[in-house]
């Protein structure tokens, strides 16, 4: 293979009249005459310029969209407007051929959903390049936060035979011949005899485990795939999703806000300097799109701007008490507007409630807090009330919740006591409770749903859009 230059870092150099060698795809030939090839390290297209008095016809013919080369020739300064070099080809190969007619690609505007059905090619479009490249810098920079900190990045089990979340929502399994699973003395399904030797799933959340380390390394966090068989079929939800999730030693339900709130901003900076001319693009498109809407329903901020306003403004902490007060006296209350009408204090926000709060009311991310314990899991610490956990969801613009989390009930006594109460099996949990039992310390830690964050910093309405490959009900094509 002959040295071959990536777009980016060619379009970067600011050097002319060299030899070079570019591959890429085709994304439009014009007149016969104009390139522009894409390697997917940029958005930015390489314009070619071909001779095409003097390349074979049969040659020009294969030039189509989505047709893969490798061009040699001369990069020279453009004579041409909207770009500033061009290169000159003296030497083009067919790498493999794209046929025109039945490329589903074409050179023109497809809409989100047809892309979907066409995931396997949606990359090759501007908009997915830049979403995939920005998911792509977030996942480095969640790396570089945690490991510039300190934090152990620990490996958590994706087959389990616990649900930490306890809301029996997981994928089974098994190699049981599902057909004839063999069956104990009494009719039920023997899973002693399955793989394990027990009944297993794919695992909701690392935390449980995350705890153990977090008991012997004090800072640890996971990043790593999470499966939810939730039958929810919105916007912001996926059967699949990915999962950061820290959890500290000595770190109470603020220490543990202030490094949630101190993460997020740091992510989202490294991305603004890591992938400014995608989050540009993204940020027009989005611009594009609004301008189909009707006045008041587009947002007030660019993209942009919104990701700007995150970084210089601090979160809005609250206690979801405060929170219901403010929900219950707001005008869409009053006049019936929420789907759900906030009556009393108890019950759980819906996302209308949430994106109220953070849209509407505060017009900036939202910490709450102290939520009552009757919606929360297991293990968030009880508060003194009696009523509370110290529990935290952030809130953010546009998505609802980011961020789940809490400080961690490190009483033995009353962690078993609101085992038994929910009816939260304790002998299976043996190996947990013993981190209470040896050397418990006050601990707390967080999950911070991955494609929720690329959904914040590339503007997409449709979490499907953030993940190479979705996977939802009825859906696990690719
Ligand atoms: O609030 P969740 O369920 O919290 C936990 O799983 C805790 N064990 C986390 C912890 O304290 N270590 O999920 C955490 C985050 C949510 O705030 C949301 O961003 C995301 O995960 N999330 C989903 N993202 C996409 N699709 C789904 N079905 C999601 N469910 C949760
Ligand atoms: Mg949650």
């Amino acid at each position: 293979m002959s040295s071959r230059t990536k777009i980016k870092a060619l379009l970067e150099s600011g050097k002319t009249d060299i030899d070079v060698t570019v591959k890429g795809w085709v994304r439009t030939f014009r007149n016969n005459q104009f390139i522009a090839l894409n390697d997917g390290s940029t958005n930015n297209n390489l314009q070619i310029v071909v001779d095409f008095e003097n390349t074979d016809p049969a040659l020009l013919k294969r030039i189509t969209t989505g047709a893969a080369l490798s061009v040699s020739g001369r990069l020279v300064a453009s004579l041409g407007k909207g770009q500033s070099v061009d290169v000159k080809a003296t030497q083009i190969e067919i790498l493999g051929d794209s046929d025109p007619e039945k490329y589903p690609l074409q050179p023109k505007k497809h809409s989100l959903e047809f892309l979907r059905e066409i995931a396997h090619l949606r990359f090759r479009t501007n908009t997915f390049g830049a979403i995939f490249r920005v998911r792509n810098t977030l996942s480095f920079a969640i790396h570089t936060f945690f490991q510039e900190r300190g934090f152990v990045y620990l490996h958590t089990p994706i087959i389990t035979a616990s649900d930490a979340e306890g809301a029996g929502e997981t994928f089974h399994v098994t190699n049981f011949d599902l057909a004839n699973p063999p069956k104990t003395e009494t009719g039920e399904i023997d899973f002693k005899q399955d793989f394990f030797g027990r009944a297993t799933n794919l695992t909701v959340s690392g935390q449980l485990e995350g705890e153990l380390g977090a008991m012997a390394l004090s800072d640890i966090y996971t990043f790593g795939p999470t499966f939810r068989a939730e039958n929810s079929n919105t916007t912001r939800h996926l059967a699949e999703f990915w999962m950061i999730e820290p959890e500290m030693a000595f770190y109470d339900l603020k220490d543990n806000a202030d490094l949630a709130e101190e993460l997020l901003k740091y992510v989202i900076r490294y991305a603004l300097d890591k992938n400014k001319d995608d989050i540009e693009f993204l940020s027009q498109r989005l611009l594009d799109e609004e301008k189909q809407k009707p006045q008041q329903d587009r947002s007030e901020l660019n993209l942009l701007e919104k990701l700007q306003f995150c970084l210089e403004n601090d979160f809005e902490r609250l206690t979801y008490t405060e929170a219901i007060e403010i929900l219950k006296e707001s005008t869409p209350n009053k006049k019936k507007k929420f789907q759900y009408l906030i009556e009393g204090w108890g019950t759980d926000l819906q996302s209308e409630h949430e994106r109220y709060l953070v849209e509407k009311h505060f017009k900036k991310p939202v910490i709450l807090t102290d939520y009552p314990k009757e919606i929360k899991s297991f293990y968030m610490r009880q508060n003194d009330d009696g009523k509370t956990v110290a529990a935290m969801d952030i809130l953010f613009p546009g998505i609802g919740e980011i961020v789940g989390g809490s400080q961690r009930e490190e009483r033995l006594d009353k962690l078993e006591q609101r085992m038994d109460e929910i009816g939260i099996p304790k002998d299976e949990l043996w190996w947990y409770l013993d981190t209470r039992r040896y050397g418990g310390c006050p601990h707390a830690g967080f999950g911070l749903g991955f494609e929720r964050l690329v959904l914040f910093v590339t503007g997409m309405g449709n979490i499907r859009d953030v993940i190479p490959f979705p996977r939802f009900p009825k859906n696990a094509e690719f």
